[in-house]
């Protein structure tokens, strides 16, 4: 393992409390919910954890755990952990941790005023009515909820000492489970984060005030669990460093909670950004650069003899090792990245950081799709994440090298191409175009998306390094096509303009402003020859979605004067929640805590539940959903409306007709995003069967037939 040289501090263990990880990474609390709708842990809840495990991560927390699911449980599928009868679960999913070496540590966390279960009652340090919209997925959030806010309570002192009662004896029970130390959450705005926090905790009794009395429910709950479990049972604390709310803990806060978590008993801080009124820190949407949080380990290390964990936005193995190697913290912690690549640990380790898939921080699949949707964990680029279909994989090696036409060339002909070759197929693209990745391509050339080039070019070396077989600049004829076994519509979407009275003409499409002239790009070193569409300087951008949001922060950073015309109650409804946020700030001039991207030149202005009527040489009249009408001037106006691709349609039905099943997907079956494409095409590929390829009456593909069906069935 010479190659192991290039990134030793990695990899040298490290000492916490009375237990040793065995290197410096550390896969942070994540609340993947997963569990049984009883909180007892699930097959799902193993397969995800223990194949992080596998990946090499030394501590594996797990996320979520309620030690009180009568007034907090964190997710309607969390972890939850306050009766005995979960042990023997908890003890299995410790088990399946242990096997890879790796610690298991269980996070307690109680939601408090963050709380989807129960629904009211909610307990929280003081009275005050919460009101976040994007609030941390949990909340019952109804589609039409003009105030998506809720009250809750101030606990009483009685409830405060048997929450310490409650949270000692989870930590019990996961020391009967086998874990290897807790992790106590005091971040994010969840219950013991509120006592922490000066901006949140308004109590008047001895758990609110002063410094002293609002550490004192945590250090009250350490000694309890020192208590129950022996002083060398090892209590991690995760806390705000910065909560980016005036009057709220700041740095210099945050080292005093240091020391006197230090002095408590701690045995390692782990530091995390925000509370939920301020998410863009604690959730670092894709404009958040790798880094931004190290000032804060920065800050605390040189005052403390435990280790400090850093997280938040680390993807690079180098900047990695720089953080140790400098000692800047003694462990990075990653999240997400361990869900869209497990496996990032022993391919930085193995030499092959050029493999790992690195975490495009997009939040849909692992936080709108997923917590916020109330649905099991999900990547948007790692289909295997939270999917029992796609976990162990090598028993789907396929006998028969079937031939499979895939025409489209974006992110899900790619990743239908990807699994198809590994399961065994001979899958061959048709790109129309002179280049691989799609709707994912124009992403370059907006301020803050440039991670999704990450992806892309991930998907492109796979493609390349897999040996599948690119025929770019094709379009692909009916007779190509019949030489196929089964052929995927993966054609995506195409941008078109409603009806309007006037100079239809004056519309330019999305595709014309994203063509990106890639001047300086691995697969175009001499630029790609494309030229995008210049604007002038009043634009409105027509329609809503992705496409919209992206050209507002594209064309809002170039200093143009833009308005929004959509005909959603809300612009951006369709959009992930936590990127919205930081694009209103920035649309209002301003910027989401903890960022400082140079002011748009204008405000951007939005009229919703309208769309343009009459466009005139110079002026276009807006008409919103009671008839009033809005005349402004306009330079150039781009429509975002979007809808399947069809230019191939009369090929397919004819393919089709020929008996070779064609099945569409991503885009091209309806406009929605990266997460519905990667993972229709992978699902397309594990679906496939070599001996029967055969559409039920959905037009869907058929697997796993029982033997004596597909012998009636004439297979
Ligand atoms: C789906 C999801 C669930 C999370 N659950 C928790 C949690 O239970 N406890 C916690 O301390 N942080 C939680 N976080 C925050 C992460 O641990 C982490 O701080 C954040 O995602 C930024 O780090 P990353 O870039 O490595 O993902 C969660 C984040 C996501 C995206
Ligand atoms: S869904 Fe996006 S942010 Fe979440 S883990 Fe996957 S790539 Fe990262």
């Amino acid at each position: 393992m010479g190659k192991e040289q290039k990134y030793p501090n990695l990899f040298k263990p490290l000492r916490i409390g009375s237990v040793v990880a065995k290197n410096r990474i550390n896969f942070e609390p994540t609340a993947i919910s997963c569990s049984n709708a009883d909180g007892s842990v699930s097959e799902l809840d193993i397969a995800v954890y223990s194949e992080i495990a596998k990946g090499g991560y030394s501590m594996i927390n797990i996320g979520g755990c309620t030690p009180d699911s009568k007034t907090g449980r964190v997710t309607v599928t969390g972890v939850i952990i306050d009766e005995d009868n979960m042990i023997p679960g908890l003890a299995r999913l410790v088990n399946s941790i242990h096997k890879y070496d790796a610690l298991a540590i269980p996070q307690i966390q109680h939601p408090g005023r963050q709380c989807p279960m129960p629904k009211d009652s909610i307990m929280s340090t003081n009275d005050m009515v919460v009101k976040l919209p994007w609030s941390a997925g949990h909340e019952i959030v109804f589609a039409n909820a003009e105030e998506k806010g809720k009250e809750i309570r101030a606990m009483s002192t009685e409830e405060i000492l048997n929450q310490i009662e409650l949270w000692s004896m989870a930590a019990w029970r996961c020391q009967a489970a086998g874990a290897d130390a807790v992790c106590l959450h005091a971040a994010h705005g969840y219950l013991m984060s509120a006592f922490l926090s000066p901006y949140l905790n308004r109590r008047i009794d001895r758990f609110g005030g002063s410094f002293e009395n609002r550490m004192l429910f945590t250090l009250s709950i350490i000694k309890e669990i020192h208590n129950k479990c022996g002083d060398d049972f090892p209590v991690i604390v995760r806390y705000s460093a910065n909560e980016w709310v005036p009057g709220g803990i700041d740095t210099e806060e945050s080292k005093k909670i240091a020391v006197a978590l230090e002095q408590g008993g701690a045995a390692a801080l782990d530091l995390s950004q925000c509370i939920q009124e301020t998410p863009g820190a604690g959730f670092d949407p894709m404009q958040y650069q790798e880094g931004w949080t190290i000032y804060s380990a920065e800050a605390v290390k040189p005052l403390v003899n435990i280790p400090v964990i850093i997280s938040h936005a680390l993807r690079h193995p180098e900047y990695c090792e720089s953080i140790i190697a400098e000692g800047k913290a003694d462990m990075i912690g990653m999240c997400r990245q361990a869900l869209a690549d497990p496996y990032w640990p022993v391919k930085v380790q193995l030499g092959k950081p050029e493999k790992i898939r690195k975490c495009i921080s997009c939040l849909t699949g692992c936080w709108q799709e997923s917590l916020m949707a109330k649905k099991d964990i999900a990547c948007a680029i790692n289909p295997v994440c939270g999917d029992l279909n796609f976990y162990n994989m090598d028993k789907k090696k396929s006998s028969r090298a079937m031939k499979v036409a895939i025409v489209g060339g974006g992110p899900a002909g790619m990743e239908a191409a990807r699994w198809a070759t590994l399961r065994g197929f001979k899958p061959t693209i048709f790109e129309k175009s002179n280049e691989l990745g799609g709707a994912i391509l124009g992403c370059c050339l907006v301020p803050g998306k440039e991670k999704m080039k990450w992806y892309a070019d991930w998907l492109r070396h796979e493609i390349r390094d897999l040996g599948v077989e690119v025929n770019m600049n094709h379009e692909v004829t009916l007779d190509e096509l019949k030489s196929y076994e089964v052929v995927l519509n993966a054609t995506g979407a195409v941008s078109y303009v409603p009806e309007v009275h006037g100079k239809k003409e004056r519309v330019a499409s999305l595709e014309e402003v994203f063509a990106c002239p890639k001047s300086s790009c691995e697969f175009y070193p001499e630029g790609s020859g494309r030229t995008n569409r210049k604007l002038g300087e009043k634009v409105i951008i027509w329609g809503d979605h992705y496409g919209a949001a992206d050209l507002v922060a594209f064309l809002g950073a170039a200093g143009k004067d833009v308005t929004v015309v959509t005909d959603k109650k809300e612009f951006g409804s369709t959009v992930e929640v936590i990127h919205m946020y930081v694009l209103r700030k920035r649309m209002a001039q301003s910027d989401a805590e903890a960022l400082e991207s140079r002011p748009y030149k204008y405000p951007v202005k939005v009229f919703e539940s309208s769309t343009l009527s009459f466009i005139d040489d110079k002026e276009v009249t807006i008409i919103d959903s009671n008839l009033n009408k809005t005349v402004i001037e306009a330079d150039d106006i781009v429509t975002c409306y979007t809808q399947s691709n069809t230019a191939l349609a009369d090929i397919f039905e004819k393919v089709d007709a020929a008996g070779i099943p064609v099945i569409t997907i991503g885009d091209a079956k309806s406009p929605r995003n990266l997460h519905a494409a990667v993972k229709e095409g992978a699902s397309f590929s594990i679906t496939l069967d070599p001996d029967y390829c055969v559409k039920n009456p959905n037009g869907a593909l058929m697997d796993n037939l029982p033997m004596d069906v597909k012998e009636q069935l004439g297979c």
